[in-house]
């Protein structure tokens, strides 16, 4: 398995730029198996994740011609089977994202249910209570869901999500463009990602209205169309560089990315003690303010407020600030495994319950790290960056889920971190 070694305490600075969003790109990809006609994806990150999703789709029968490593060209022409199986639903949850669209084109989906992951019991509940109010039956079979539109086709609903769920947003989006009527989505979650959704499937001949608010309305058409479509920069790849900046004491330029995706996220880091300047409608110069970096309370809540996915990397900030932080969780019952490998590291960090008091600043120290999750392992790498001496960070497996050739972008900036493969294929094992 990959690790990381960082050698710490080097300012970052330069230039790094922000590839395409991990979360719009699955669901835009799962999208494609709503037409016959072929979609091309620009913008597509080369993280595994979306490696995954083309397996899951050539797995369906669809073909993916990818002409440049970030462009993905897939026609869903001839899906052979409608089921997403065991073996890569257990590697990636996001594999309920074909439910919606099987279920909508073909009238029948079946996906082993997804089991918990480190972060949380994660159910999918609301998605499959919401499948029924549009006509499907939908039962449990052996652990796999198993879904059909008795009448061949699904009907337009009324569907009122009792929590904002990002993914269930989008797969009753998905089910519902191709649903005879109009279906009324209410409570809907916000996040970008369900907006750059809509912009697509609106190319290929959707009627949606409201996505990025909590009421989403759709009238369902006959059938969908083929597209072109690029997708938007990855907001929470751009938070975890400004952390990098400000916590190095670094200077960076972050460029190809969305600031007005992270307004929450600009807004607490600059209230934190970060200099954050948009030089244009893409690119951003971030320092630490020469006042140094305070600490400040954060609640994670969904979107447009303070994400979950920088909770992690945010409370590794908070552990260089100067006074005590308390850090909410309120989105996923287990998402502080990252703590006690930076109490490892020296921090200060006290849990209790969705709540973890930091008090700082506290030197950190390179120690030997263990990654938990996708952002955990982000939240690692910050802290060895920071650290003094060597890091040494295991299962980073975690982080090429989600972070595109994260070594090479950090190099490219001073960093001195390196990847160990095993494999020794040489140093990069997953870096482009
Ligand atoms: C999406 O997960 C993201 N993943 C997550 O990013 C992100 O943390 C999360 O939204 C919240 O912003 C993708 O987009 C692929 P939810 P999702 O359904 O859709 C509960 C990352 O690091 N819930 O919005 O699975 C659920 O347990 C990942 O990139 C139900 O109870 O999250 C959670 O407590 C991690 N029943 C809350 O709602 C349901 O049917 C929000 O989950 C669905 C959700």
């Amino acid at each position: 398995m990959d690790k990381f070694l960082i050698q710490g305490g080097k300012p970052l600075k330069g230039r790094i730029e922000v590839s395409g969003a991990k979360n719009s790109a699955l669901p835009c990809l799962a999208a494609t198996l709503l037409t016959p006609e072929t979609v091309t994806l620009h913008n597509v990150p080369y993280v595994k994740d979306l490696i995954t999703q083309r397996r899951l789709l050539e797995d369906l029968g669809a073909t993916v011609l990818t002409p440049e490593l970030r462009t993905h060209k897939i026609t869903a022409k001839n899906i052979e089977t409608f089921e997403a199986s065991y073996d890569l639903v257990k590697t990636m949850r996001a594999s309920v994202l074909a439910l919606g669209p099987l279920l909508s084109r073909f009238g029948k989906a079946k996906v082993s249910l997804p089991g918990g992951c480190a972060i949380g019991t994660r159910p999918i509940d609301l998605h499959l209570r919401a499948f029924e109010q549009l006509g499907a039956e939908v039962s449990l079979e052996s652990g796999d869901v198993v879904a059909t539109a008795p009448k061949g086709r699904l009907k337009g609903a009324e569907i009122d999500f009792g929590k904002v769920t990002v993914t269930g947003t989008e797969n009753v989006i998905m089910a519902a463009v191709l649903a005879a009527g109009k279906t009324m989505i209410r409570n809907a979650a916000k996040e970008p990602e369900i907006e750059d959704l809509a912009g697509l499937l609106v190319k290929m001949g959707a009627k949606i209205a409201g996505a990025g608010t909590d009421t989403i309305e759709i009238d369902g058409v006959e059938e969908l169309g083929g597209a072109e479509h690029s997708i938007i920069p990855d907001r929470i790849e751009t938070g975890t560089f400004i952390v990098a900046a400000a916590i190095t004491d670094g200077e960076l330029e972050i460029a190809k990315c969305e600031p007005r995706h992270i307004e929450a996220v600009i807004d607490q880091l600059s209230r934190a003690g970060v200099d954050i300047e948009t030089i244009d409608k893409s690119t951003l110069r971030v320092r630490r303010r020469a006042s140094g970096l305070k600490a400040l309370d954060v609640t994670t809540e969904p979107h447009p407020l303070f994400p979950t996915d920088m909770q992690a990397q945010y409370m590794t900030l908070m552990t260089q600030a100067a006074g005590r932080s308390t850090v909410t969780e309120t989105i996923f019952e287990n998402r502080f495994m990252h703590a006690s490998e930076l109490i490892r590291m020296g921090a200060d960090i006290t849990i209790t319950g969705n709540q973890a008091v930091v008090n700082g600043p506290k030197k950190l120290t390179g120690a030997r790290v263990n990654a938990s999750d996708l952002r955990a392992s982000a939240s690692l790498v910050l802290a060895g960056l920071c650290a003094e001496g060597e890091t040494i960070i295991d299962r980073v497996y975690h982080i090429d889920r989600g972070y595109e050739s994260i070594v090479r972008k950090f190099r490219a900036v001073g960093a001195d971190i390196e990847r160990r493969s095993e494999q020794l294929d040489g140093e990069d094992g997953f870096e482009v």
